[in-house]
């Protein structure tokens, strides 16, 4: 919506939410104190907001007042009842809806921007024609394909805008009015326009492919240590294949990320709904082999450690599921901290964007002890030499830039010896740390 409010002085953007505390951070006269990290954003927000970019409290206004709707709340994977643990959870689109068409006075159009099953738009279109006060509603679905991290840069460049609607005049009417929004900035031969389903369908699928190239790779990479061939150049090997190409061939210790879980499980139940359970079992093994990952990073570090981590200090770089956010939405490094605080080890995180309160409530959602049992095995660090000082292990979970800056010597220095690196993201240059004394072991080689 930022990026909409910059590229489109003339539209007025409103941006609502129930949630009082999270609409004052967006208010913030400091534009750094914004809630989501995501580099470039502080400053679009800086140069739209109070012109044509608002946040506010007041939804039922800001309903009223649109002509154009987009219905962004989240889509958790269900925790209870029928599909739990793989379901989208559909209440807050429900009750989003149902909220629409209470308020609304005049015909507007609805775009779901939230990943959503396909046939969603179904039961949005059932709740607004039938509870509404005879106001008529165009349905679209305008999924995002922005990725985290880059957000900015994929909103202003996107390989493509996919927008689905009805093929009647009045749908094909709608799918005119959100692609001339887009033409602000977007040519038209990238904004791409297709039936409700397809549209819908296109973007669990798109997730789906992006994570299965990583357990794929991943996969490569046990076989990889087994073998004596290093994981990162058989992915440079392959990935100059054109037809197979070099994006998403980083082995690392999982993905992790608000998408790619949810939206294959999403997947998964669809497909099982149908009957299709060899489909079913086929996207699900990416799961799998992903959670395996994480469990055998683990494994590694306790093994190189003589079988024991007992009481003993492991310093984390990088706590978010990937660079440059401060989204830690089921990051691989919430589930090799617990494994290891299992096996009695102190985790002590440094991570540039995430503060300890969110570590300490991520580990808290998994349910695995309690929460001041997670407070005795979890610690975090403003620096990284702190985080390291004493340490028996250092592992690395997310590739900030910033970790090859750093002094490794010093580091080395102030760490129990063996000291140890397990470099969950292939980050580090290997040969330089193990020059310096570090026993350094990457993934996949
Ligand atoms: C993803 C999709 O890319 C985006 O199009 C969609 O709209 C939302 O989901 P995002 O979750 O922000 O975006 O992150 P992405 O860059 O796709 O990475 C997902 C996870 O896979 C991260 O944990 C990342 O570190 C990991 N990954 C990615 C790898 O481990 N190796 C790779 O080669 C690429």
């Amino acid at each position: 919506m930022a990026i909409i409010a910059q590229k489109c002085p003339h539209i007025t953007v409103t941006v609502v939410d129930l949630n009082e505390k999270r609409i004052a951070k967006w208010n913030d006269a400091d534009v750094n104190n914004i809630p989501i990290y995501e580099p470039g954003l502080a400053a679009i927000v800086k140069e739209a907001r109070g012109r044509n970019l608002f946040f506010s409290t007041e939804v039922e206004a800001a309903i009223d007042e649109a002509e154009l709707i987009f219905i962004s709340v989240n889509t958790p994977t269900k925790t209870y009842g029928s599909g739990k643990g793989m379901a989208s959870d559909l209440k807050y689109i429900e009750l989003c809806a149902r909220q629409i068409a209470r308020v609304a006075k005049n015909d507007k159009i609805i775009v779901e921007k939230s990943t959503l099953p396909v046939r969603t738009a179904e039961a949005i279109k059932n709740i607004l024609e039938n509870t509404g006060n005879g106001v008529q509603f165009r349905i679209l679905s305008n999924p995002e394909f922005l990725a985290e991290g880059t957000a900015v840069e994929d909103l202003l460049n996107p390989d493509r805008v996919l927008i689905g609607g009805d093929p009647t005049a009045q749908g094909q009417e709608a799918i005119q009015l959100l692609s001339d929004i887009y033409s602000n900035w977007v040519s038209k031969d990238r904004i791409l326009t297709t039936n409700l389903w397809s549209s819908e369908l296109s973007k669990l699928t798109a997730n789906a492919f992006l994570a299965q190239r990583v357990s794929s790779i991943n996969a490569m990479s046990e076989l990889c240590e087994k073998t004596g061939a290093n994981v990162n150049e058989v992915a440079k090997a392959i990935g100059m294949d054109s037809r197979i190409g070099p994006k998403f061939l980083n082995a690392s210790v999982g993905f992790g990320g608000s998408c790619f879980q949810k939206d294959i499980l999403n997947l998964v139940y669809i497909a099982k709904t149908f009957g299709l359970n060899e489909v079913a079992d086929y996207w699900e093994q990416v799961i799998i082999m992903n959670d395996h990952q994480k469990r055998r990073f683990a494994k590694k570090i306790v093994s190189a450690l003589y079988n024991t981590v007992t009481d003993k200090k492991i310093a984390f770089l990088g706590w978010a599921f990937k660079k440059d956010t401060n989204d830690t939405r089921e990051s691989a490094a919430i589930y090799v901290a617990d494994d290891l605080i299992f096996e009695q080890a102190k985790i002590a995180v440094y991570d540039p964007k995430v503060k300890h309160e969110q570590i300490l409530e991520d580990l808290n959602y998994l349910e695995s002890r309690t929460e001041s049992q997670n407070n005795k095995y979890i610690a975090s660090f403003d620096n990284p030499y702190d985080a390291c000082k004493d340490a028996h292990a250092i592992a690395v979970l997310t590739e900030w830039d910033e970790f090859n800056d750093y002094d490794w010597k010093k580091i080395y220095d102030s760490m129990l010896k063996p000291a140890f690196v397990f470099d969950g993201r292939n980050l580090l240059d290997g040969r330089k740390l193990t020059e310096i004394g570090f026993q350094y072991q990457a993934i996949g080689s």
